[in-house]
């Protein structure tokens, strides 16, 4: 099969920086033309142009309307569509259908069609019947990628490519099997390396030949987690390699467009970390759940990993909801309000487009009640007047285009950590990774400071602080970086039931976290659930919080003692009294926490604080974070370049003092020092006029 061919093309990455230059911010949406008449699409264009929408994804579910049989090809309909966008000065990212074959493939090649962990063969009649494994599909999926750009790849519409949508399939049939066989042939040579890696002494599961080997189907009892960690990693590599062929198939017709495809955030099945290279620009779909009370926080993570996933690079809201979506359980709509807050919000973490899934509103299939920016009820409506807000509002921050956020925190975050970590058979099945990364994340939000998202083995020594909340796995290079940025002075906070396990989930021998002990200054002997409710820690009175706290842990703890370090809080009682819950341990230039338990709220809002302050981190408004001092609740403030964004999601008023008399480019107006952001209103401030 293919090879991992070249990586995205950096004149191209530089593309979509061209794009906004001559776009401004790009808006827009998934626009399914196939789905109307013709009549329809007059009226789509003039509503466009109305709101200012400058960039639309054509063809994402095209397949049958471009190839209706297998090998014909109906472009008539697509040329006139991407004519008419053109002659109204609309942009088109263009998309290859292969996310959604046709019946015709699953009919005439039922290999084509994926198969679950229970051997389940899953049909059309849906979307995404197809497998990444199979030789078929691939073959049809490149053929029509293939003609899409030779026809297209001068079409001046064209500026962008989008290839397939949302890559996530997981499929555990033969053909995966033969490929998943060939990955581990590749990455471990001979079996006897398997089976040592694997561990397979354990319950007779020694191989005698890659032959023997299946995908992680269904087992009379728990499967071995090296299979299944491995089944994830060529997982994702097997998806990759159905994004990358159809990518370099449209490079090779000659295309110059920036071409990506969209993730979907903290998504469990893909590392984004190996794929963030291959695009010429992030792009990412983004649904919180306007249910959810720290979905503003929690999207702005999503928002920053996509930032560090690029580098540092302007990335695009390929996907987000003007309103309701239709697949929850019960979906409560965001507000017209919160639509707003949600752009700004992702241009403030550095996005130079956000666009909407979708267009115009179905009327029939299984998305007829997702919102849409044109809803059944037509344009005169609240949300189709939004809608022309917004395009308004993005109008005027084209003065943030091109520029990223500076952060000086970094939180380190990796997928096969979060794999491993989540195995089955844990201490506890309620540790869970993103959901720690999250908590601590919002910490740094609720005091308006700046993270990236660190990827394992990156160079930390550019941060002031780093945070670990939790890292099953932590490779040596992680270990080393450490050490070298806490020697150079970073401040490091790590959580608990990290630096557990090698790179294969093996367990490290000896007191743990084995690479890490002498950094922390404290070591530990055994990890262990917590018996059900907060367990009590006594904080040391010496050490300066600003104020009492309420620390409790919860879940899971370690054993731990003290090998140098200072004991900030220690388990007041139960079976581990008297044990360090909390470290804090000078090393070389810098210094690092340690939390041997899943701490409360308070006590892990202390722990960051006294890191923050100890480097001297700063927040958006340039003041020094102290203990005790976040922002006014639900105020959320990034600074993007020169540009302070202060984006209410709260309930009341938040009073603010910046530290300059500014310019607010929404409203074009002066503000003075002292201003009062009211609930779901935004500001994007610079310092004068000059840009
Ligand atoms: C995305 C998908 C879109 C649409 C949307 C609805 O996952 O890419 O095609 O289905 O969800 O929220």
């Amino acid at each position: 099969m293919t090879r991992m061919a070249q990586r995205a093309d950096p004149s191209t990455s530089a593309g979509f920086r061209a794009l906004c230059d001559d776009l401004g911010l790009c808006f827009g949406g998934d626009y399914n033309p196939e789905q109307w008449p013709r009549s329809v699409w007059n009226d789509d264009v003039e509503l466009m142009v109305r709101a200012g929408v400058n960039l639309v994804t054509v063809g994402v579910f095209s397949w049958a309307a471009i190839e209706p049989s297998p090998g014909e090809r109906a472009f008539g309909w697509l040329d006139d569509v991407l004519d008419l966008l053109h002659r109204n000065g609309i942009a088109v990212d263009l998309a290859t259908p292969t996310a959604s074959p046709p019946p015709w493939l699953g009919h005439l090649h039922p290999e084509t069609l994926p198969v679950d962990a229970d051997g389940v063969r899953l049909v059309a009649g849906s979307r995404n019947q197809f497998s990444p494994a199979s030789a078929v599909y691939r073959s049809h999926a490149l053929a029509i990628a293939r003609d899409l750009a030779e026809r297209y790849a001068d079409h001046p519409a064209v500026r962008m490519w989008h290839v397939g949508n949302e890559y996530g399939q997981l499929d555990h049939g033969d053909e995966a099997a033969r490929e998943f066989r060939g990955w581990l042939k590749r990455r471990y040579g001979t079996i006897e390396r398997l089976n040592d890696v694997w561990g397979t002494t354990v319950w007779s599961q020694a191989y005698r030949s890659f032959d023997e080997i299946l995908p992680p189907r269904r087992t009379p009892y728990l499967v071995n987690p090296a299979q299944s960690l491995d089944f994830r990693r060529y997982t994702s590599d097997q998806l990759l390699l159905c994004y990358t062929e159809q990518r370099d198939a449209i490079r090779a017709t000659g295309a110059r467009q920036p071409i990506t495809t969209n993730f979907m955030g903290f998504f469990p099945h893909v590392d984004y970390w190996s794929w963030s290279d291959e695009v010429d620009v992030v792009a990412d779909d983004e649904y919180p759940d306007p249910a959810s009370e720290h979905a503003a926080a929690d999207i702005a993570l999503v928002q920053d990993l996509m930032r560090s996933l690029g580098h540092g690079r302007p990335w695009m809201l390929m996907e987000q909801t003007i309103g309701a979506v239709s697949w929850r359980e019960h979906n409560l709509p965001k507000t017209s309000g919160a639509a707003r807050l949600g752009v700004l919000q992702a241009v403030a973490h550095g996005a130079d487009g956000v666009a909407f899934f979708q267009w115009r509103q179905s009327h029939s299939g299984a998305e007829r009640f997702h919102s849409a920016m044109v809803p059944h009820a037509g344009a005169d409506t609240e949300v189709f007047r939004g809608v022309e807000r917004l395009g308004a509002d993005l109008r005027r921050l084209k003065p943030v285009v091109g520029h990223s956020v500076e952060a000086s925190v970094g939180i380190l975050f990796g997928w096969p950590s979060w794999w491993a970590g989540e195995e089955p058979a844990r201490p506890t099945g309620r540790l869970r990774t993103l959901e720690q990364v999250q908590r601590w994340y919002r910490e740094l939000w609720r005091r308006g400071v700046a993270a990236d998202v660190v990827r394992p083995g990156a160079e930390l020594d550019v941060y002031r602080v780093v945070l670990v909340p939790h890292s099953y796995l932590i490779e040596p290079d992680t270990a080393a970086a450490l050490h070298r940025a806490v020697a150079a002075g970073t401040r490091v906070v790590i959580g608990p039931f990290s630096g557990v396990a090698d790179r294969n989930g093996r367990i490290l021998q000896g007191r743990s976290p084995v690479l890490l002990h002498e950094l922390i200054g404290a070591s530990g002997e055994e990890w262990t659930a917590l018996p059900e409710g907060p367990t009590l820690l006594q904080v040391d009175e010496a050490w300066d919080v600003g104020a009492p706290v309420a620390a409790t842990a919860s879940v899971f703890a370690e054993r731990l003692r003290s090998d140098g370090a200072e004991v900030l809080a220690m388990f007041g009682d139960g079976a581990l009294a008297g044990h360090p819950a909390v470290t804090r341990h000078r090393f070389a230039g810098g210094r690092v926490w340690y939390l041997g338990a899943i701490v409360s709220d308070a006590l892990l809002s202390a722990v960051i604080d006294d890191a923050l302050q100890d480097a001297g981190v700063e927040n958006a408004l340039g003041e020094a974070v102290l203990p005790g001092r976040p922002l006014p609740v639900g105020l959320e403030a990034v600074r993007r370049g020169s540009a302070l964004f202060l984006l209410n999601h709260g309930s009341e008023a938040a009073q603010v003092t910046l530290p300059a008399t500014m310019h607010d480019l929404l409203t074009n107006s002066e503000v003075g020092r002292a201003v009062a952001v009211q609930p779901g209103a935004a500001m994007v401030l610079i310092e004068g006029l000059t840009q």
